[in-house]
Order: structure tokens, then C-alpha cells, then sequence
């Protein structure tokens, strides 16, 4: 939709008390949510700039991708609601959605996986690349290191202006996330790389790749692939989120696909967003250390407490004002697996039902309108299938690619992309001369 498209016959007018004139501005209207005012000339009309740090009231796109209705709790990809997507489709079918717009039919699908699949491996130079990084490193800090090295060892897709290029990197990133993640795990526990298998599925494949050794076979649990798949479907995209945006803004230089995920990964290992999901299991597990449901009131209280930085981990969110629904799926997932393993009397996970039901009462959540977020249960499940916390927001950043690549694609693409620069109010000192190196104080 161009600017035109959007337009609607009404009109901001933004008036002042300072003696600026008044100025009309037009108004867009999206085909669901919130109309926009288009300020774009507002600077040039009036010398103003707006203020909105941490982009509160802000559009800074219009895009096609997925929408979020946080009143409702709703989630659409491409319009689908997120539960009917979970439910009838795999990762990949979803991947197939958010590139191109469409749901594939059946030929196309097992094409477009076919297409995957033999693009599963990485540049065998990788796995020396890799060697430069200390064992104990933090998988996220390799995996920042290993996306950002595609440029390098992919320099034959770098160009974003040749479709083409454009579509090889975006199956290169989608077929080679799982295989640099499980690179990153083995990496850290001292293991030998296992290859990908290629006549396995998407999420078996990565399963095979994380806990397989080459000393026996690894034959996954069927209920744990679906889970391992709905995970990453739960978390393929989400708007105009942090890392999302940071996608946006790097890749607004021109600079390669490569690059600008490479930031998203980086963006996204922030406790706030996507790193909530390991330091959620932290918090549940210290819990449980400390005494268990005996120290829920007291620690609830301190998360209550202005002063203490205590926050309840996978609860609260930018937009949902109501329930995440994909927390709700993550829940139904988790009891899936729990008793899939003979779990179901999992301390955390009841630790974790009895804090949201203690939240969802306590009037201080209440009024704040905060309620579980995707995080809240999935570092429960990637537990139970075996993932190791510091390896949670790889998983996160696997999953994303495929939202940030197609946001990427949307960005590029548009007619009327340019390259990012925000403004700022400067509140800094005024204009002063330097003082001899001898006077200053
Ligand atoms: C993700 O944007 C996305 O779409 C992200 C994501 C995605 O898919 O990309 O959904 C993934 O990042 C989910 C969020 C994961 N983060 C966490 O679970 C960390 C804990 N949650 C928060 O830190 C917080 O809720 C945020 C960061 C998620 C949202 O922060 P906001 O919108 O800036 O809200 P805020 O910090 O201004 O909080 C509003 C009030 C404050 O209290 P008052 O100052 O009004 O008294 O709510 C309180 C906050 O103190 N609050 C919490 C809380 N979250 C907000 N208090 C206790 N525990 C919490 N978790």
C-alpha cells in the first residue's frame, strides 16, 4: 500500500501556544488497528521535532507481516491467527507464509522444503571460525559472531537489490540457523559437530544436530519434535518489536541481510526481550532453591517494591494488555511435553502456574494490565526437552529469523524505504570554547 492507498479524508491539526501556525496533517488508516498522522513534513512545516523515546505512540513502518491486537490478545501472521497456525501448520509452511505472503499449496511446500533442506550445511571454514571463541562463551555471543560472518563466507548473495540474492540468503538463513545454533551448543560443551541429515525434518533435524554424537544413534521423540516445531512457530515474528526494529534500522543502510540479522541476534540476548525466557527459569529456580511456593509472597513483594529490581520474569509486555496468546499455547505445550516425559509433577512448571495464578489476582498486575508473556513457559518446555538455559534465546533468535528476514524483504522493498535516522532533543551543553589544558580544574 503506497502512502496514497492509506490515505483517508482526515486531518490532525496540531496547534500551538507559542505563535507557531497551526498545521493540518493527513491521516492514514491501516486495514485493522490504529490510523497513524502522517508527520512527516511536521519539521519542515514547523522547526518542531515529536519526542516519543522507547516509540510508545510510534509507527515507524507500515508493513504487511503480522499483526498484534493487545487489547484482545490476538495475533495474526499474514492474518492468520497464531493459534490456528500452531495448530495446523509446521515452521516451515509458517517460514513459506511470512516470506512470501501466502500459505503454499501442497507441491510448493514440499518443494520449498526440499529447498531447505539441501541448504542445511554451513561453509566448512565455519567450524574454524568458530574456534576463536573461548568454550565458556555465551552461545548468543557466538552466534552474533557466526550470523554476522555469513557476509564472509557468503559474499555471492550480499547484493539487496537483486531478488535473487534476496531469496538465496533468505533460505540460506532459515536452513542454516539451526545448523550454526547446534554448532554453537556443541561448541560449548566441548562435543563434536554433528551434520545435518537432510531427509529429516526442520525441527527433528535440529534435535538431531543439538543431542545426537557420533558414538549412537538419536532417534527424537516424535512429541517432542512437534513441540520443538510449535516452538518456533510461537516465535517466527511479532511485529515491530526490539530486535525487529533493530533489523529494520541496520538494514536500512544497505548493508547485507546477513548484517543486519546479525543485529537482530545481538538485540534480542537483552533480558528484556528475548533473553527473558532463560532469565525467567533463573528466577523460577532460585525460587524453588530458596524454599519453593513458601517464598512466593515474599518474593512477589519484592517485585511489587519501586526500589528493589526485582521483576516476575516472562510477565508484562509492550503491547499485550492481555493475555500473550502464545503463552497460552506455550502452556498447553508444556503440559504436553511434561507428560509425554512423565513430568507432570514438574516442581517449576507448578511453581510457575501457582506465581501466574497469584499474579493474575494480585491487583498490582492487575492494574498494570500484566500477564505471561511468550517467556513465562517456554524456558519450562526447552528445559523438559532437554536445551540448556544458556541455550534458550538461541532458540528465540532461530525462530525470529524468519520474521526478521521477511520484515527485512518488506523493508527493501518498498518504494518509499530510506535509510533510518531518528532526531533527538539536545539537552546537552551550549556551544563553548576549549579552556588551555593548564586551567582546567
Ligand atoms: C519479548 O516487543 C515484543 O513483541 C517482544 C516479544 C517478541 O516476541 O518479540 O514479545 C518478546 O521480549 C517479551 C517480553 C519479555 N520480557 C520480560 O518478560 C521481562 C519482564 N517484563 C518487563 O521488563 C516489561 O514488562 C517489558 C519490558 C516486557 C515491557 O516493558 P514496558 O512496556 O516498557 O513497561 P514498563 O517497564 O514501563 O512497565 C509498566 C509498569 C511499571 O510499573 P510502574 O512504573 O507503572 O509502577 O509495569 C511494571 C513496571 O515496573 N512492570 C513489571 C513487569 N513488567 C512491567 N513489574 C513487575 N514485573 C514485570 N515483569
Amino acid at each position: 500500500m503506497t502512502t496514497e492507498d492509506k490515505a483517508t479524508e482526515h486531518k490532525a491539526t496540531l496547534s500551538f501556544s507559542d505563535g507557531t501556525p497551526s498545521v493540518d496533517f493527513p491521516m492514514m488508516k491501516g486495514t485493522v488497528g490504529p490510523d497513524v498522522i502522517d508527520i512527516r513534513k511536521l519539521y519542515g512545516a514547523t522547526g518542531k521535532f515529536t519526542y516519543d523515546t522507547g516509540f510508545l505512540s510510534t509507527a515507524s513502518c507500515n508493513s504487511t507481516v503480522t499483526y498484534i491486537d493487545g487489547d484482545a490478545g490476538k495475533l495474526l501472521y499474514r492474518g492468520y491467527p497464531i493459534e490456528q497456525l500452531a495448530t495446523h501448520c509446521d515452521f516451515l509452511e509458517v517460514c513459506y507464509l511470512l516470506y512470501y505472503g501466502e500459505l503454499p499449496n501442497a507441491p510448493a511446500l514440499e518443494e520449498f522444503k526440499d529447498l531447505v533442506m539441501h541448504h542445511t550445511m554451513v561453509h566448512e571454514q565455519m567450524q574454524f571460525a568458530i574456534r576463536g571463541f573461548r568454550r565458556d562463551s555465551h552461545p548468543m555471543a557466538i552466534l552474533t559472531g557466526l550470523v554476522g560472518g555469513m557476509a564472509a563466507f557468503y559474499p555471492d548473495s550480499l547484493d539487496i537489490n537483486s531478488p535473487e540474492q534476496q531469496d538465496i540468503s533468505f533460505v540460506r538463513l532459515v536452513a542454516k540457523m539451526p545448523t550454526m545454533v547446534a554448532m554453537a551448543y556443541k561448541y560449548s560443551i566441548g562435543q563434536p559437530y554433528i551434520y545435518p541429515v537432510n531427509r529429516l525434518g526442520y525441527a527433528s533435524n535440529f534435535m538431531h544436530m543439538m543431542f545426537a554424537t557420533p558414538c549412537e544413534d538419536y532417534e527424537p521423540n516424535p512429541v517432542l519434535v512437534r513441540a520443538m516445531d510449535r516452538i518456533f512457530t510461537l516465535h517466527a515474528d511479532h511485529e515491530q518489536n526490539a530486535s525487529t526494529s533493530t533489523v529494520r534500522l541496520c538494514g536500512s543502510s544497505g548493508t547485507s541481510p546477513f548484517s543486519a540479522i546479525a543485529a537482530g541476534v545481538a538485540c534480542l540476548w537483552g533480558p528484556a526481550h528475548g533473553g527473558a525466557n532463560q532469565a525467567c527459569l533463573e528466577m523460577l529456580e532460585q525460587i524453588q532453591a530458596d524454599g519453593g511456593m513458601a517464598k512466593v509472597g515474599e518474593f512477589m513483594e519484592k517485585v511489587k517494591d519501586k526500589h528493589s529490581a526485582s521483576r516476575l520474569m516472562g510477565f508484562g509486555h509492550r503491547v499485550y494488555k492481555n493475555f500473550d496468546p502464545r503463552a497460552k499455547l506455550m502452556q498447553e505445550t508444556c503440559k504436553e511435553v511434561l507428560a509425554a516425559l512423565g513430568l507432570e509433577n514438574d516442581p517449576i512448571f507448578k511453581l510457575a502456574m501457582a506465581l501466574e495464578k497469584i499474579a493474575l489476582e494480585d491487583p498490582y498486575f492487575v492494574e498494570r494490565k500484566l500477564y505471561p508473556n511468550v517467556d513465562f513457559y517456554s524456558g519450562i518446555v526447552q528445559r523438559a526437552l532437554g536445551i540448556p538455559t544458556s541455550m534458550f534465546t538461541c532458540i528465540f533468535a532461530l525462530a525470529r529469523t524468519i520474521g526478521w528476514v521477511a520484515q527485512w524483504k518488506e523493508m527493501i522493498t518498498d518504494s518509499e524505504y530510506r535509510i533510518g535516522r531518528p532526531r533527538q532533543l539536545y539537552t546537552g551543553s551550549v556551544e563553548r570554547d576549549v579552556p588551555p589544558r593548564r586551567g582546567r580544574s
